[in-house]
Order: C-alpha cells, then sequence, then structure tokens
C-alpha cells in the first residue's frame, strides 16, 4: 500500500511517500525557519499562510522523488493534531480534498504518537515498552502497553524541553531554533562550570519542569531579579559554559527520569521520539547512564517535524480500521496521547 503523509502542524510543510508503512520512498521537509527567525519562534498566522503557499508544491515533490504518481496512492494520513489550529486545517483539508477526487482513504495521526512511531518503524516491537517525547511542544513519558495503547506517566508541568532550549537560546542571543544554536555554541565548554538544577514535581517522580531552571540562566547570565532585557553579565567564555551547562542539566534530567520509569514499570525497550532527540550529547547521556535497556531512536530524517512518521503510523491505523476517517472531521490543537 503507498500511503501519502502529510505534516503541516506547526511550522514545517512535509510530504512523504511510504510502502506498507515501513519502506520509506520520499521524505520531502519544507522548513520555515527563515521565515519566523527574526521573530524569534512561531508566528501563527505566518505560518498557515506559507503552509497554503508551498502544500501542493511539497507533495509534488514527495511524489516525484518517491517516482510515483498520485494515481498510485492507495491511501492518505495526515496529522489532525496537536498543533497550530490554522495550521492543521491546512492539511487536514489538502488531504480531504486529495482523497475526495482520487475516491481513496484518508486517515488522521496524532502527531505525538508518530512522533514514537518513527523510531519503531524500522523494528519489530515488543511490549510493553517505554516511550519518551521530547519536541518544542511536548515532554512526555509514557508506558506503551500495546501498539497504540498509553498510558501517560509523566509531563512538563510548564515549558516542554525543547521550548526552553529555545527561549535559553533567546536570553543567550543565539538564533532560533534553540535546540542546535545551543548544542553548537556550547561544544567544548564546561557543562559543570556552573551549578544549576531541573525542576521536579511532588508526588510525581516522572513530571518534568524547565521554567525554574530557565530563569536561573537569566539569572546567572544578568544578575538576580534581572529581565530579559537586561545587560549579560558575563563574557563570551562564560556564556558557553552556562549554555553547556543548561544543557547537561535539562538533557541529564530527560535520561534519568525515562530510565527511573523503564525500571519501575519493568521496560527494556525505550521509544524515543521529537526534535530533542536530535542533540548528540543526549543520546552519549543515554549511552553513559543506562544498564539493560535498548534505546529506539528516530531514523535519519525523522527526528524533527516531519511526513514519514505519519504515513507510517496511518498505515497502522487504517489496518486497525479498516475504513476512512469522516470528511467531518476536525482538526484537535490539543491532542494527547
Ligand atoms: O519535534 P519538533 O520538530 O517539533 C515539535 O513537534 O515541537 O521539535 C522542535 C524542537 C525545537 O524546540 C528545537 O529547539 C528542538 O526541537 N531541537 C533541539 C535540537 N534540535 C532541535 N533541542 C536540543 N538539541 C538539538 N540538537
Ligand atoms: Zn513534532
Amino acid at each position: 500500500m503507498n500511503v501519502l503523509g502529510i505534516e503541516s502542524s506547526c511550522d514545517e510543510t512535509a510530504a512523504s511517500v511510504v510502502l506498507d508503512g515501513k519502506k520509506v520512498l520520499s521524505n520531502v521537509i519544507f522548513s520555515q525557519m527563515d521565515l519566523h527567525k527574526e521573530f524569534g519562534g512561531v508566528v501563527p498566522e505566518l505560518a498557515c499562510r506559507k503552509h497554503a503557499e508551498v502544500i501542493i508544491d511539497v507533495i509534488h515533490q514527495a511524489l516525484k522523488e518517491a517516482h510515483i504518481t498520485l494515481d498510485a496512492i492507495d491511501l492518505i494520513g495526515v496529522t489532525h493534531g496537536p498543533g497550530l489550529v490554522g495550521a492543521l486545517m491546512i492539511g487536514l483539508n489538502t488531504a480531504k480534498a486529495l482523497a475526495m477526487a482520487k475516491g481513496i482513504p484518508f486517515v488522521v495521526v496524532n502527531h505525538l504518537e508518530a512522533h514514537l512511531y518513527a523510531s519503531m518503524m524500522e523494528q519489530d516491537v515488543s511490549f510493553p515498552a517505554l516511550g519518551t517525547v521530547i519536541s518544542g511542544g511536548h515532554s512526555v513519558l509514557c508506558h506503551i502497553l500495546a501498539p497504540g495503547k498509553y498510558r501517560v506517566i509523566g509531563h512538563t508541568v510548564d515549558d516542554a524541553v525543547g521550548e526552553a532550549f529555545d527561549k535559553v537560546a533567546s536570553l543567550l542571543d543565539l538564533p532560533y531554533p534553540g535546540g542546535p544554536s545551543i548544542e553548537k555554541y556550547a561544544l567544548g565548554a564546561d557543562p559543570k562550570a556552573f551549578s544549576l538544577k531541573a525542576g521536579s514535581v511532588k508526588n510525581h517522580p516522572y513530571h518534568f519542569s524547565f521554567s525554574g531552571l530557565k530563569t536561573a540562566v537569566l539569572y546567572t547570565l544578568k544578575g538576580s531579579g534581572a529581565n530579559k532585557k537586561s545587560h549579560s553579565l558575563l563574557n563570551q567564555d562564560q556564556k558557553k559554559d552556562l549554555a553547556a551547562s543548561f544543557q547537561e542539566t535539562a538533557l541529564l534530567d530527560i535520561v534519568q527520569k525515562t530510565l527511573q520509569a523503564a525500571k519501575d514499570h519493568n521496560c527494556q525497550d525505550i521509544f524515543l521520539g521529537g526534535g530533542v532527540t536530535h542533540n548528540k550529547r543526549l543520546k552519549a547521556l543515554f549511552e553513559e547512564k543506562k544498564e539493560q535497556e535498548r534505546l529506539f531512536w528516530p531514523p535519519p530524517g525523522m527526528s524533527l517535524d516531519n511526513a514519514a512518521m505519519i504515513a507510517g503510523l496511518a498505515y497502522q491505523k487504517y489496518l486497525e480500521k479498516g475504513a476512512s476517517d469522516a470528511w467531518n472531521l476536525d482538526v484537535c490543537s490539543r491532542l494527547h496521547l
């Protein structure tokens, strides 16, 4: 079955063709990063307009790279949440229009579930397992009981980890998106130079909290009680050390909570997904701290937002349901796992 996947939940317009839920024939991602850079974050109105402008070209490109025409597509998979309402609507309505014109089914998928599916796609998976989604909008730990059956055991109570990277990068005058900027800036710096702490939530050992950490970076950089606009008190080398210390603290918190949750829930296999999995230091820390656990990372091109994970998961959902989704199905900006 040839599945066309469409993703437009935030600032990437993406389309992909995946064969039988596993073999990626194309994976085209149009990033709007340059458009949003000057604002230091995603501007929803601009994101929607850009999706509308480029989505058909992106789909054409995905078909072309897969050496296939629309007539050979059997199913369309599309993200319907979580994400920006207007941005999601452009992907969903494009999917519905194509499905209607070609007389083929369409299936909607949860973007968070798709991030987890990315690391399962090329594996023979056995359950139960542990799932960790760490992206710009989410930090979620879940117990995966069976395909599509999740129990969320931890989530952030304030900023998502990627969001914390983005905000700290902005404090350090580093470009958006902050994750890759901080990782690069921190290379070779001393991660122990500043003593920082990630938040913990009483009675919820797997919950995350990064807003206190972000404020600690602000006060270390600009002085106690300072605000975003205050001047920096640190020189370049000290700023690099601060970036490295922040990165180490945030990533170690994810590693420790994930490994503890895996231990407590008797899970050997851990599936990771989301943009922050791109970080090399995260991988190194997991390797350093883990015992017998097996870690599964998204394949290349499937960490950041992409449509291959959407097409792959849509295929599985279609096999389960055996039917198209309803024409009146709406987007869902606050969808959970
Ligand atoms: O999964 P994703 O593309 O979008 C969402 O679903 O949110 O993740 C984007 C997030 C951004 O916050 C970005 O700063 C972060 O992933 N990110 C990173 C790295 N690359 C991207 N964070 C840390 N280190 C990286 N190398
Ligand atoms: Zn994402």
